[in-house]
C-alpha cells in the first residue's frame, strides 16, 4: 500500500478530471515488447527436440535480438564450455519466386534442380541460376552473371540479358525494364529458356538464409563466431548453437545433440502509461476503484496476473496508489 504522504499528494492534485474512457490501446505494447527470460536446459537434444521441449515447458527456444540480450543470456549459464542450441535456423525449404512473392514448396512445386542441388555450399548460396542444360543450381547471390527477365503480358515471354550482374542488380534491372526475373513453373518453360543460354543465368528464385527465429520473429541481430556460418556440416538445414563460454554462434547440423536455451516471455514492468480524462473527480475513491477494477479485468483477459498499478502525474513526479499483486 502507498504511504499516507503519497496518497495525500494524490488526493490534493487530483481535483482534475481525467478519465478518458478506458480504451486500453496501450496494452498492445505488452504483446510486442516482451522481456525474455532465458532458461538453460542441461539435456542434450537435437534442435527439433529442443524446440519441442522449450515450447512444451517454456515459450520457445531462445531468440536473441541484441548484444545485451546475448550477454544477459550468457550471464545465466552456470555451465560454460559447451554449445547450446538457440532458436535460429536456416530452413533450406523456404524458397520463393520473386514474382508475386510466391512461396515455393520444394516438395510440391515444380523444380528442375541438378542432382545434389540446392546444397548451399559455403552457407551463402541463396540465389538460383539456370545452367545451359536447363538444370538449376543455388549460388552466391553476389556472383556476377547474365540473367533471364520475364514479361507477364500474354503468354510468358523471356528475355536473355547478356550483361553480368549480381542477382540483386539483375532483379532491379528486370523489374525496371520488364516484369521481373524469370519465373519458371513448368518444364515447357524450362525448355523455352535454356536452349540458347550457353552459360548460367540468374532466374527469379531465391531463399532467405538465417532469416527465421523459431518464434518467427525477424532476425535483427547476429553474433556469429569468426567465419561462421560456413555450413561445415554440409547439410541443407542448419541450426545455430551458442558457445556457452564466448557467447558466439556456430552453425551445425540440426540433428546433432546439444544442450539448449529456452525462453519465457515476461511483459515489461511499468511500461504502460495511460491517461485518464474525466469530468468526474478522480480523487473520488469510488471512481478510483472503478478504474482499477476495469484495469484489472482488462489485464486479466490479456493473461496478465502479476502486476502493480501506479498513478503518475503529468510532470513526471510519481504519486501513487499501489495495487498489490493479485493472482488471477
Ligand atoms: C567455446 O569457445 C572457447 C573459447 O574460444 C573454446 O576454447 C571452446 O572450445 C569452445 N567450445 C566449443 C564447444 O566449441
Ligand atoms: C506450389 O504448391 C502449392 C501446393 O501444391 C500451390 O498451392 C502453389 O500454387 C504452388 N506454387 C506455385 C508457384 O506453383
Ligand atoms: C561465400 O563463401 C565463399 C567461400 O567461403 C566466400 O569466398 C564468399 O566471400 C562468401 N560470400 C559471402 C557473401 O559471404
Ligand atoms: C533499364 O534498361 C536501361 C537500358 O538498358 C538501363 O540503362 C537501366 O539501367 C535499366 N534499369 C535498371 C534499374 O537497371
Ligand atoms: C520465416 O519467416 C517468414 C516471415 O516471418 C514466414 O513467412 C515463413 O513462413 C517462415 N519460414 C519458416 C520455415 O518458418
Ligand atoms: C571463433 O572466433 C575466435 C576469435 O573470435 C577464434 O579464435 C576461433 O578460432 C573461432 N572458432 C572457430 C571454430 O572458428
Amino acid at each position: 500500500m502507498a504511504t499516507n504522504n503519497s496518497w495525500n499528494l494524490f488526493q490534493s492534485r487530483m481535483k482534475i478530471l481525467l478519465l478518458f474512457i478506458l480504451t486500453f490501446s496501450g496494452l498492445s505494447v505488452l504483446s510486442t515488447n516482451f522481456f525474455r527470460k532465458y532458461h538453460y536446459v542441461n539435456i542434450p537434444k537435437t534442435w527439433a527436440e529442443a524446440q519441442a521441449y522449450c515450447r512444451d515447458v517454456y515459450a520457445d527456444l531462445a531468440t536473441i535480438d541484441s548484444q545485451a540480450g546475448n550477454n544477459r543470456l550468457l550471464g545465466g549459464i552456470q555451465d560454460p564450455g559447451k554449445q547450446a542450441w538457440i532458436g535460429l535456423f536456416d530452413d533450406a525449404v523456404w524458397w520463393k519466386w520473386t514474382l508475386g512473392d510466391v512461396y515455393f514448396n520444394i516438395n510440391e512445386n515444380f523444380s528442375n534442380w541438378k542432382p545434389g542441388e540446392p546444397n548451399n555450399e559455403d552457407s551463402n548460396q541463396s540465389c538460383v541460376v539456370m545452367q545451359f542444360d536447363g538444370l538449376w543450381r543455388d549460388e552466391n547471390c553476389d556472383t556476377d552473371r547474365p540473367s533471364v527477365c520475364f514479361n507477364e503480358q500474354g503468354p510468358p515471354k523471356y528475355y536473355l540479358m547478356k550483361t553480368f550482374m549480381t542477382w540483386g542488380n539483375s532483379l532491379d534491372y528486370c523489374r525496371s525494364n520488364y516484369t521481373d526475373l524469370a519465373r519458371v513453373l513448368t518444364m515447357s518453360e524450362v525448355n523455352e529458356i535454356y536452349p540458347p543460354l550457353g552459360r548460367n543465368h540468374w532466374i527469379g528464385l531465391h531463399r532467405n538464409l538465417w532469416s527465421n527465429w523459431s518464434d518467427q520473429s525477424p532476425v535483427t541481430f547476429t553474433n556469429w563466431n569468426n567465419s561462421k556460418p560456413d555450413n561445415q556440416d554440409k547439410t541443407m538445414t542448419s541450426c545455430a548453437a551458442l558457445n556457452t563460454t564466448t557467447g558466439t554462434w556456430y552453425d551445425h547440423d540440426c540433428d546433432k545433440k546439444h544442450e539448449f536455451i529456452c525462453q519465457t516471455l515476461i511483459p515489461p514492468r511499468s511500461r504502460i502509461k495511460m491517461k485518464f480524462q474525466s469530468e468526474a473527480d478522480l480523487s473520488d475513491p469510488d471512481i478510483q476503484q472503478q478504474i482499477l477494477e476495469q484495469l484489472h479485468a482488462k489485464l486479466k483477459t490479456n493473461g496478465i496476473t502479476d502486476f502493480t498499478l501506479r498513478w503518475i502525474d503529468a510532470d513526471g513526479q510519481t504519486f501513487r496508489k499501489e495495487q498489490s499483486k493479485k493472482k488471477g
